[in-house]
């Protein structure tokens, strides 16, 4: 009878934690469970022979795998067919690389160099005759898509909008529309790309956007021609139903015209969007840049600072302090830490273990990964231990071929346990971030999100942590068992009540551990808002809510309430409501009128379009002073004359006329003027009457003033 009961218990408590975990399925622009497996696709699996040397572009494939500028057959066919591996793993997205076609010619000029990678496309609306079919067709494409989400599993792809191919060999930048050549680099009539050297100062904003990465053509985005094309092609890869883009180089691609970009995205379809822009560090002079335009954008971005601390940190033994503080910057920076994308090594970076070939620190690092906020990225191999130590196993040594694909690695299953917490426990994927004990190898940390908490416990020694002491939690007072089984060496701890900051009772942590303990309440009666994606839009485009809603729920941009389209216990698909441009917090009221916590919203004023604009002649600037622009839009800062609220620093390549590329709303007559805001913060105001512009509703526009005095 006893026993019975027990196993009843039991029984329906597991049920009760099956129900949890079942509806936790994400929307499109909910990536913030998702755990992301990067694929580069000719290295992974080569699932289809007929297309290794396709005759197009015959003789780039290397079928021994010795020359790694070559093509080794891996192909979309060959992704599809390891999806059940994949999904092993838990995780819930691949992002592959770039599929377009790519330039058919060997790009190295003396030496082979075949674009294997994908970063050299030709045509934008076809998929690469390496990867799919010698017809270019979509495909094979498609039925990797349709098996991955049989599979629950998102499909990202790579976008580079910064160039065609390569601009001195090969197919000089010659770019294709779905078959029809529209242009090249070398007799470029049209204007279709910028003619300027290659970038050699990285810090220069100018150069960035407008000088050329790597002798890759480089789109002019502020040509109609160009921002219809690129526009469209993503679109293109919308209605083959991806569910995410990442996007190449982004520090290169004009930065205003990536606000259009990203709204064009948005306003076909909830596809989540996040850019690559490399600053390793949060003192890298134009971190400041990136934060700005991840927080106005919509875009979310790659974490390079906290990949570089993780690379330090775990890989090459400094103190886990570098970490703490590069998690508490961001946080004072982006408003929205839990969609930056972190990652501990990728395709262009040395693997892992290529820097420090230990394997409890991969899994410590994993781990890590795992358990931190933001969006984890794993790159294909990890969980196999890959790596080529060749030239210190950097490009092209990084990206070999996936060498088996073993379910009983530590890795893997340590992968499969993490990512089965992020898509059930809360805290992981919306909570906060605290520190709660650390010295140079221990780090303790608490993830916190409406009453769900995990701690996690890391020592990277080769010694134990005999005593940790002092340590508090926001986790109940209770016993907690290791939620890793004691699989990297945790034990269980036991949690007094200490009114909220409960102490922990001391415990030791072994050499080379990891300790995961979690807590989740009932689910309450007030809804709880996690999460708004994207978080910015005009009037119309589909928003994605998640969090923990009941019953009928009415969501409310300020007072105005938004046409809901979908409604389900975890996710509410709305639509903006039309109000007026600005920043609204955005809630959920249950049924019985309990209202949700807020999450920040801005409402466009209309789709934008890129226009650029210039002054002339503007009041002398001395060195750290900039020309900026604001106006009467949220586009335009809303007359903001603050550093993070107007729009820019605009460029100086013609001193003292100024420029920069922004991306307003269509149709509207706007009103502006410029201003200077010196190095100490002083603001200078153009005299005379605002400008005034009317938007075009399509293409992209131009406007030349002189700078009034
Ligand atoms: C960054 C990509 O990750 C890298 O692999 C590529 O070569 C450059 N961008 C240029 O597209
Ligand atoms: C370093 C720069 O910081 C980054 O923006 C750029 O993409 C690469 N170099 C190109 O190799």
């Amino acid at each position: 009878m006893h026993e019975l009961f027990i196993k009843t218990i039991k029984s329906i408590s597991f049920a009760f934690v099956a129900l949890l975990l079942a509806p936790l399925t994400s929307g499109a622009d909910d990536f913030k469970r998702d755990i992301i497996y990067q694929i580069v696709t000719d290295r992974f699996f080569d699932g289809d022979t007929k297309n290794d040397d396709p005759p197009q572009s015959s003789g780039l494939f290397d079928s021994t795998k010795i020359d790694f500028q070559a093509y080794w057959g891996g192909d979309l066919a060959g992704i599809q067919q390891k999806m059940s591996y994949i999904a092993g793993m838990g995780v819930t997205a691949i992002w592959i690389s770039p599929p377009i076609d790519n330039e058919n010619k060997n790009e190295g000029g003396d030496s082979r160099a075949a674009p294997y990678h994908g970063y050299q496309g030709r045509d934008f609306k076809r998929v690469e005759e390496h990867f799919g079919d010698a017809t270019n067709s979509f495909t094979a494409f498609d039925n990797l898509v349709t098996a991955a989400h049989t599979n629950g599993i998102k499909v990202i792809v790579d976008f580079a909008p910064n160039h065609s191919n390569n601009n001195i060999n090969g197919e000089f930048g010659a770019f294709f529309d779905n078959g029809v050549l529209v242009g090249n680099f070398t007799n470029d009539t049209n204007g279709y790309f910028h003619h300027n050297p290659n970038i050699s100062d990285f810090n220069d904003r100018y150069q960035d956007q407008y000088y050329t990465l790597s002798n890759l053509a480089d789109f002019n985005q502020e040509n109609p021609t160009v921002d219809a094309y690129l526009k469209s092609a993503v679109q293109v890869f919308q209605q083959h139903h991806v569910d995410g883009f990442r996007v190449d180089a982004i520090k290169h691609v004009t930065w205003g015209w990536l606000y259009s970009f990203i709204n064009s995205i948005y306003t076909n379809a909830n596809t989540f969007t996040f850019g690559e822009w490399i600053a390793d560090t949060t003192s890298d002079p134009l971190y400041h840049d990136l934060y700005k335009l991840a927080n106005h954008s919509g875009f979310s971005v790659l974490d390079f600072p906290l990949y570089h601390a993780i690379d330090d940190v775990f890989a090459r033994g400094n103190s886990f302090s570098e970490i703490d503080s590069v998690l508490s910057q961001e946080a004072s920076n982006f408003q929205q830490v839990n969609d930056l994308v972190t990652f501990l090594d990728n395709h262009d970076r040395q693997r892992f273990l290529s820097i420090n070939n230990n394997q409890n620190r991969l899994r410590e690092a994993l781990a890590f990964l795992l358990t931190c906020r933001g969006v984890p990225v794993i790159y294909y191999g990890t969980e196999q231990y890959l790596h080529n130590d060749t030239n210190s196993g950097n490009d092209p040594f990084n990206r070999p071929m996936m060498s088996n694909f073993d379910t009983t690695t530590m890795a893997y299953k340590l992968i499969s346990k993490l990512t089965a917490l992020r898509r059930s426990n809360p805290a992981i994927p919306y909570g906060t971030m605290g520190q709660r004990w650390i010295n140079n190898d221990v780090y303790i940390y608490e993830r916190a999100f409406a009453g769900s908490v995990v701690l996690v416990a890391i020592n990277k020694n080769d010694s134990a942590a005999t005593q940790i002491s002092g340590l508090f939690t926001a986790l109940p007072a209770g016993d907690y068992s290791d939620y890793l089984s004691g699989t990297l060496g945790g034990s269980s701890i036991t949690v007094k009540d200490g009114g909220g900051n409960n102490p922990v009772d001391d415990f030791a942590l072994p050499a080379h551990t990891v300790a995961v303990w979690t807590f989740s309440p009932a689910a309450a009666a007030t809804p709880v808002l996690a999460s708004v994606g994207p978080d910015v839009a005009q009037p119309e485009v589909q928003v994605t809510l998640a969090g923990s809603f009941t019953g009928t729920n009415t969501v409310k941009f300020g007072s105005t309430v938004a046409p809901v389209v979908s409604s389900g216990k975890n996710q509410i698909v709305v639509t903006v409501p039309p109000v007026s441009n600005g920043n609204y917090p955005v809630t959920v009221t249950g049924s019985d009128g309990r209202i949700s916590n807020s999450v920040p919203f801005t409402v466009l004023a209309a789709k934008l379009i890129p226009v650029t604009f210039t002054v002339n002649n503007a009041v002398p600037t001395k060195i750290g002073d900039y020309i900026f622009l604001t106006g009467d839009t949220v586009e335009l800062g809303n007359w903001s004359t603050m550093y993070d609220g107007a729009i820019g620093p605009m460029l100086t390549p013609n001193y003292p006329n100024w420029f920069l590329n922004v991306s307003v709303p269509a149709g509207r007559t706007i009103q502006f003027k410029f201003i200077k805001i010196a190095a100490d913060n002083t603001v200078t105001w153009e005299g005379g009457q605002n400008h005034t512009f009317i938007v075009p509703t399509s293409g992209t526009g131009f406007v030349n003033v002189d700078w009034q005095n």
